[in-house]
């Protein structure tokens, strides 16, 4: 015998509750849920996974920390981050966004602009212009501790840095809008020249590359940046006006640097680690200066690619 009309009706009604629950369950929302600082996390994963960047771990905790905790910010957290290729820009932000948002880089707070894939044409200046600080606004009112991470920083137009410069600003509001929970993240490779020469004359002097501490870089830095011709930068008042917090440098890493990296890639690709592999790959490699063999030129980018030939 067929059950009753209003018990059918019940039963199809509980279960499109039930898949609503669960599909809102499921759903991203700007709450603690999903959104919560790891600050043991981030601290672990930045003294074990970054490789050979003390100075720039022992910054990018510390700010990090003290922003996410601070009860009140009166700005939102702006860091720069400078460096020669493959030295760990892209990775150690990865690491931030990982230890605050669950859904780690694939969060909807987390949002990450490559200057040359996201804003290729000189011609459309004026309409990223427009596009760029309107998403910037509509995402932080939908959720203030949002992630903003600027690749290729140095290759953004002037123009387009300053379109956005009242959010990184001191003010308690724009339009209705409060920045001062939201993190703002550059990557670039302007500065890296200077870093590099810094960290080889320590080498050359024969001292210790952790003795390097920020001061023997950051101001340095904020002037090599400024000057750098091509840099995005240059001419923006980003950094007349302070509003990045901190330059972070990140120093080229040396041989053993490039070992970590490639027993850490074997371990991460389900291989037992072997260090004669990695070292095969290694004596491949380009470093500098030429004779001495100290720094890779690379970093440890492309690694994972070149180990394959190795194995
Ligand atoms: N300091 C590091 N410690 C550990 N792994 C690193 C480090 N630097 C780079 N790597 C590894 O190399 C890969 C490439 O590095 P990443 O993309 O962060 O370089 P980058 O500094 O952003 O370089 P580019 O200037 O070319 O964009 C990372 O995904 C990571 O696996
Ligand atoms: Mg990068």
């Amino acid at each position: 015998m067929l059950p009753p009309v209003p018990v059918v009706i019940g039963v199809f009604a509980g279960v499109a509750a039930l898949v609503n629950w669960s599909f809102n369950w499921n759903k991203e929302v700007c709450d603690k849920k999903w959104i919560n600082f790891n600050e043991e996390g981030l601290k672990k994963d930045i003294q074990t996974k970054l490789f050979g960047q003390h100075v720039a771990a022992q910054v990018i905790l510390k700010a990090v920390t003290g922003f996410i905790k601070s009860k009140n910010p009166k700005k939102p957290l702006v860091l720069s981050l400078h460096g020669s290729t493959g030295t760990g820009k892209n990775f150690v932000s990865q690491l931030i966004a990982e230890n605050i948002y669950k859904n780690k880089m694939r969060s909807n707070f987390v949002h990450l602009f490559t200057a040359t894939a996201h804003f290729p044409h000189k011609a459309h200046i004026d309409t990223y212009k427009i596009q760029l600080p309107e998403w910037i606004r509509g995402n932080v009112s939908i959720c203030p501790r949002s992630l903003f991470i600027f690749d290729e920083m140095d290759k953004m137009h002037p123009e387009l840095i300053d379109s956005i410069k009242p959010y990184l600003d001191f003010y308690d509001n724009l339009n209705g809008v409060s920045y001062r929970q939201a993190i703002f993240i550059f990557l670039s490779n302007a500065g890296s020249t200077m870093i590099n020469e810094v960290v080889m004359k320590f080498w050359r002097d024969g001292r210790e590359r952790e003795k390097i501490q920020l001061k023997d870089l950051e101001t340095e830095l904020s002037q090599s940046v400024f000057n750098y011709k091509t840099s995005g930068f240059w001419h923006t008042s980003l950094i007349d006006k302070k509003l990045v917090d901190f330059f972070v440098p990140l120093l080229p890493l040396d041989y053993k640097h490039v070992i970590q990296c490639g027993l850490t890639e074997m371990a991460r690709e389900g291989r037992v680690p072997d260090k004669n592999v990695v070292k095969k790959m290694a004596d491949d490699l380009i470093f500098f200066p030429k004779e001495e063999r100290v720094f890779s030129d690379q970093g440890c980018k492309h690694i994972a690619n070149k180990l394959y030939f190795y194995i």
